[in-house]
């Protein structure tokens, strides 16, 4: 757990495998010691006697400060940086106390969080800055069977007002190494891409400013010595945020490497009135000595079971078939229970109507915000369509962008002030349409009873929650002039409020979150949706290498996977059906396609894919995830939590594979291959594949009894 020396004034955070070492200097500035490898009692006094006679002497930048401000001998990137009334910028945070408590205290917005007081425990380190009377509150919650530590920051006001320039989540300096990074960039339509490359000296930021994340994800990883799956050390941080982040890699002339990891300062600024309290949303901290591999499973298993909640967390999770692709805007009732029975016929669980059914929504042109059953396409109204897609057996879901207004809307007509934009400029439009002011609380009122409405009256099973465009004016009348720095946060923190009251209302609603396509999807918005479609591009090549990207820092049971027609409609490149459906069956499997255009051979080569998928789908939840070929030739599997089952994903060209995870000295039986082979030697040699171009297969292994 977390143990305190008050001789050394050390906190040593020891986990099963890993170790977070902080101490407080002579100075009474908090500084890291060691984040690595478990350290024993003999290696714990090794490091502190090292520490201990480098800290002395005034603070500089040779010290590995572990939350810095700016002011004193440290100008690397601080962990925070406040204006205070007398217009100065520096701060000097001093050591005042700790408390160390069972659990997990809770938070407004989103948090991972804990199932018993034991799992987890607190550490709180308030440190003061005397001249201003500022405090700051450190909060470190450490699960250390688990091995993650969560961060955050709190800052509280002093006597007089000012301003909070930046406040970080999590800052950490690690000692000299040769670090590589790996970070998932993109674009709408390509999310996740991989991108590993040596720290330079400089400073990287790695951020989004668009309240968006197609171009940027909120993780970062850092190997020493070059990343590899298998083997070294991964450090890993991911922000609980949806919105504009930055991620700092500031590499030194010595090579030692600052991380900061919070929200993006850039256009922020939070007015603070004395007394005023900020907090910062939550870092989420893992190490693993068996390189990112080892990382990303440390993170899956978390995001899984500590992020991640309510009855969809662990329960097999519906096969849907989504309309979208089928239909796009045109449809009408009977198309849609047309749909219904193609998909029964599949045998999909789940009926998704996407885009276009309320206001007068024929294009994306307007009714954005108008949450009212179109009578135009469905006389019987959703709560008609539904009646009867449930009396088919199947259950009904609805798409809504809730973020959302268009100024072709009864809604706009009535509220134009409700739509964000700054003060006499013209609001920049994009997909035709506005973003709502979700920092007004009468708002998000107004859009729980409209929401609740619906779900209520065409009791709903899933919500599609979509987010299409960028925050390109951040601007709002419910706030004075000097807040309006605060926008983009409180924009955010007002869509969890939303997200978090529809989830409290109806517990068992599935939500699926969506920002045009995969552009909101980190471990803010788990904490609501324990699923996001995970790209537009449902192009079956193009998807590995998302899902692929995804993969560093989410588990696949999060990432929303169809397979769709062919030629794809986003790429027009044709791809074989089985392609598709193995590229799909990695992931949450569902469908994308209009059951009427496909042959009799098509819909039955579907049929058979949707029940294979529910047959391994309890691997694909639970079980552990490993990447084997990298991308476009790719290769990975499954491995339950007892090792008895396991799913290689072959993606061709592809010769053979060496598989990972499995149990050496046990046996497993490779049924389609019709080959027994021990686990070792399956992990060395590998299995012969002779997998062609655009060929695929999903092989299940099973141990043999030994
Ligand atoms: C976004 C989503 C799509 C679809 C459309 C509907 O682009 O990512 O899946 O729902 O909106 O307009």
């Amino acid at each position: 757990m977390i143990h305190h020396d008050p001789k050394c004034r050390s906190f040593h955070f020891k986990g099963a495998e890993s170790s977070y070492l902080i101490g407080v200097s002579e100075g009474l500035d908090i500084q890291l010691i060691h984040w690595g490898k478990a350290l024993d009692d003999a290696a714990l006094g090794e490091k502190i006697s090292a520490w201990m006679a480098v800290q002395a002497g005034p603070l500089s930048e040779s010290h590995p400060r572990e939350f810095s401000g700016f002011g004193g001998g440290d100008l690397r990137s601080p962990a925070f940086l406040l204006a205070h009334a007398d217009g100065s910028r520096a701060s000097q945070f001093q050591y005042q106390s700790h408390e160390i408590k069972p659990g997990k205290p809770g938070f407004p917005g989103p948090q991972s969080y804990v199932e018993n007081e034991t799992e987890a425990s607190t550490l709180r380190l308030a440190l003061k800055d005397p001249l201003t009377s500022q405090q700051l509150d450190l909060f470190y919650s450490f699960y250390p069977s688990r091995d993650i530590l969560t961060r955050r920051a709190v800052l509280t006001q002093g006597s007089s007002a000012g301003r909070l320039l930046r406040l970080m989540s999590a800052s950490v300096d690690l000692p000299a190494g040769d670090y590589f990074s790996t970070s998932l960039p993109g674009d709408w339509a390509r999310e996740r891409r991989l991108q590993q490359a040596p720290v330079q000296q400089a400073l990287l930021r790695l951020e989004s400013r668009r309240g968006q994340a197609h171009r940027m994800s909120p993780f970062v990883a850092v190997s020493d010595g070059g990343p590899d799956e298998k083997k070294g050390q991964a450090w890993g941080l991911s922000l609980a945020y949806s919105g504009n982040f930055v991620i700092e890699l500031e590499g030194q002339p010595d090579r030692r490497l600052r991380l900061n990891v919070g929200l993006n300062d850039f256009d922020f600024q939070w007015q603070m009135e004395a007394g005023e309290r900020f907090v910062s949303p939550e870092c989420v901290l893992a190490w693993s000595g068996q390189g990112l591999g080892g990382l990303s499973r440390r993170l899956h298993r978390f995001v899984r079971s500590r992020i991640c909640r309510g009855p969809w967390r662990d329960a097999p999770r519906p096969v849907l078939i989504n309309s979208w692709e089928a239909h796009y805007f045109d449809f009408k009732h009977a198309d849609i229970v047309k749909l219904a029975e193609g998909a029964r016929e599949l045998g999909a669980d789940l009926v998704v109507l996407d885009d276009g059914w309320f206001g007068r929504r024929d294009s994306d042109n307007s009714s954005l915000g108008d949450w009212v059953d179109d009578l135009r396409k469905l006389p019987k109204g959703v709560a008609g369509l539904s009646q009867e897609i449930h009396a088919m057996g199947l259950k009904f879901g609805l798409w809504f962008e809730p973020e959302m207004i268009s100024p072709d809307s009864e809604l706009y007509r009535a509220h134009p002030d409700w739509a964000l934009a700054v003060k006499g400029r013209a609001v920049v439009p994009s997909r035709n349409q506005y973003v709502i002011d979700m920092s007004r609380p009468e708002v998000r009122d107004h859009l729980i009873e409209l929401m609740s409405r619906t779900v209520e009256a065409a009791r709903l099973d899933y919500i599609k929650w979509d987010m299409n465009r960028p925050l390109w004016d951040a601007g709002s009348t419910a706030w004075p002039a000097e807040r309006q720095g605060e926008l983009c946060h409180r924009f955010m923190m007002g869509t969890y409020d939303l997200m978090e009251r529809l989830q409290k209302r109806f517990p068992a609603l599935l939500v699926e979150g969506c920002a045009g396509g995969g552009g909101r999807f980190d471990y803010g918005v788990l904490c609501y949706h324990p699923q996001i479609w995970a790209s537009d591009n449902t192009d079956a090549l193009d998807r590995i290498a998302i899902q692929w990207g995804s993969s560093y820092f989410l588990p696949p049971i999060t990432m929303g996977a169809h397979i769709s027609e062919s030629p794809n409609h986003f790429t027009r490149r044709a791809t074989p059906l089985s392609l598709r459906a193995h590229v799909a069956m990695g992931a949450n499997f569902g469908i994308e396609l209009a059951p009427a255009r496909l042959s009799a051979q098509e819909k039955a080569e579907v049929a058979a894919h949707v029940a294979h998928y529910k047959k391994i789908r309890h691997v694909v939840h639970e079980g552990e995830f490993y990447r084997l070929a990298r991308p476009p030739h790719a290769a990975w599997c499954f491995v339950s939590q007892d090792q008895k089952e396991a799913l290689l994903f072959a993606f061709g060209p592809l010769a053979s594979v060496t598989l990972d995870g499995l149990n050496g000295s046990w046996k497993y039986r490779v049924e389609a291959l019709n080959q027994t082979r021990a686990g070792a030697s399956l992990m060395q040699e590998g299995l012969k594949l002779g997998l062609g171009d655009m060929r695929s297969a999903v092989y299940s292994l099973e141990a043999e009894p030994v």
